[in-house]
């Protein structure tokens, strides 16, 4: 055994030495792989060894294999889609979760990763200024936070549906911005893509509640029952804001759930002088967002809050003999929150964070990312070869060439290619937009200046 673990502790120290080089030396690195689907399947024995291999050989493959194939989410220079970054905290909460290797079905089998999520979540709550009486749950990703959002929804408004399935007249909207997944988590709860209704957006791409209004109407005429409403703060495609106070007045009206998808703008709630933009939130009765989005936490964890635990706990709660314990009102069981009986100890790297940057920590990085963009926003604002297609209130820029859609793809591409920065597009009114995201830890002030020297240049 201690030969195994000597193993252990030789390549332990040498991959912590790996990760520390990685970290510091990113930016050496092309943020996208040159690889071509299949290469690296090939590249790999088509079945396992017979034998066990040493640490050595393993490891000079993942240098020689893995990480040429590997997209790098932690660069600096990954600007698209939502950076998702880590950080030295994060790793090492990682680690140790693996090594305590904890599964929180009920309290008794983890109480420490059990307690540990309820006091980072209630810390994360308090910075984002989220009311006392929010209960916060860990899952995997914001797609699976919004699935038990509208399960809870469905609940409350049809409690039937949990013994004899889906009636097919319960209705969920969101806006025409809002992230697929929630058409996705519609279509998988039998509720159905066709009963979700997305709302037309104002000219910045926010929900317009007098559309919702009327859609719920016209629902309601039709004999359809509403149960949900999902408005997000910061959409996916140019981080714009549904009016979440006349959202919530709608919801209060009709007495349905409002779940607001905060995936990656909840983190700036705890900026204090961003936190007038998510007016209203405290009135949702769930709030999803991913630490692995901006707060620098390691893929994954998706903090969901709910102000009515119980009607979740109503909807998920189903315990076999052999996980029944004895009731302590202080013991949460976290398996009657959700779908997931297991569940690692993903709460361990968020303390690690939230400990290791604190709030003021936290909240500078975030400064530093907004500032950025609004600097890259006008910067963009000043070639007049190019427009931008959204207002900009949080890290992430949406602007094009004046130009054909095929010239800007070109121009992505181009962008792309150099392998030095990793960008990605929405379309907006129909047309191709570029999108420069800021949010990776180690970005700087002067990547971002590159960013857009490279583009002008090309
Ligand atoms: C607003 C919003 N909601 C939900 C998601 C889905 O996130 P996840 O990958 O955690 O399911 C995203 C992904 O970027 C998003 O932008």
């Amino acid at each position: 055994m201690s030969e195994y673990v000597n193993d252990f502790r030789r390549a332990g120290h040498e991959v912590v030495d790996w990760i520390a080089d990685f970290l510091e030396n990113t930016r050496d690195y092309p943020v996208l792989p040159k690889i071509k689907p299949g290469e690296l399947i090939d590249a790999l024995p088509r079945s396992g060894p017979e034998k066990g291999e040493s640490f050595e050989a393993i490891l000079a493959d993942f240098r020689k294999l893995i990480v040429p194939a590997a997209t790098l989410w932690n660069h600096p220079r990954f600007m698209a889609y939502f950076p998702s970054t880590s950080s030295t905290p994060a790793i090492l909460g990682e680690m140790l979760a693996a090594a305590l290797n904890t599964n929180a079905i009920h309290w008794k089998t983890s109480p420490a990763s059990t307690e540990l999520e309820q006091v980072s979540l209630s810390w994360l709550r308090q910075w984002m200024n989220l009311p006392d009486e929010f209960f916060g749950v860990i899952f995997d990703t914001a797609s699976v936070s919004s699935m038990h959002a509208i399960a809870a929804a469905r609940e409350l408004a049809d409690p039937e549906a949990r013994e004899n399935g889906a009636r097919r007249d319960l209705v969920v909207y969101a806006a025409d911005q809002a992230h697929s997944s929630i058409a996705k988590d519609a279509m998988a709860l039998g509720i159905g893509r066709r009963n979700v209704r997305l709302i037309p957006s104002d000219a910045e791409f926010r929900m317009r509640p007098d559309a919702l209004a009327a859609a719920i109407e016209q629902d309601l005429v039709a004999g359809r029952k509403p149960i949900c409403v999902v408005a997000t703060v910061g959409t996916t495609s140019t981080t714009s804001i549904d009016p979440v106070e006349a959202i919530a007045e709608i919801a209060e009206r009709h007495g349905m759930w409002l779940h607001v998808d905060a995936a990656y703008a909840g983190a700036a709630c705890i900026v204090p002088e961003l936190r007038p933009l998510f007016a209203g939130i405290e009135r949702a009765d769930s709030l999803v967002v991913n630490a692995h989005k901006w707060l620098f936490t390691t893929m994954d964890l998706s903090a969901f809050f709910t102000r009515r635990p119980e009607v979740l706990r109503r909807a998920f709660s189903l315990v076999p003999e052999y996980l029944r314990t004895a009731k302590d009102p202080r013991a949460v069981n976290l398996m009657d929150y959700g779908v997931p009986l297991g569940r690692r100890f993903r709460s361990l790297k968020l303390w690690f964070v939230l400990r290791y940057f604190g709030r003021e920590g936290l909240i500078e990085m975030l400064r530093s990312h907004v500032r950025w963009a609004q600097e890259f926003a006008a910067m963009v604002d000043a070639d007049p070869r190019f427009e931008r297609i959204a207002p900009a209130p949080l890290s992430v820029v949406c602007f094009r060439l004046k130009g054909s859609d095929q010239e800007n793809q070109a121009l992505l591409d181009r962008v792309t290619a150099t392998g030095k920065f990793f960008l990605s597009h929405t379309v907006l009114n129909g047309r191709f937009v570029i999108r420069l995201a800021i949010g990776n830890i180690a970005t700087t002030r002067e990547d971002v200046a590159y960013a857009w020297e490279l583009i002008r240049s090309i």
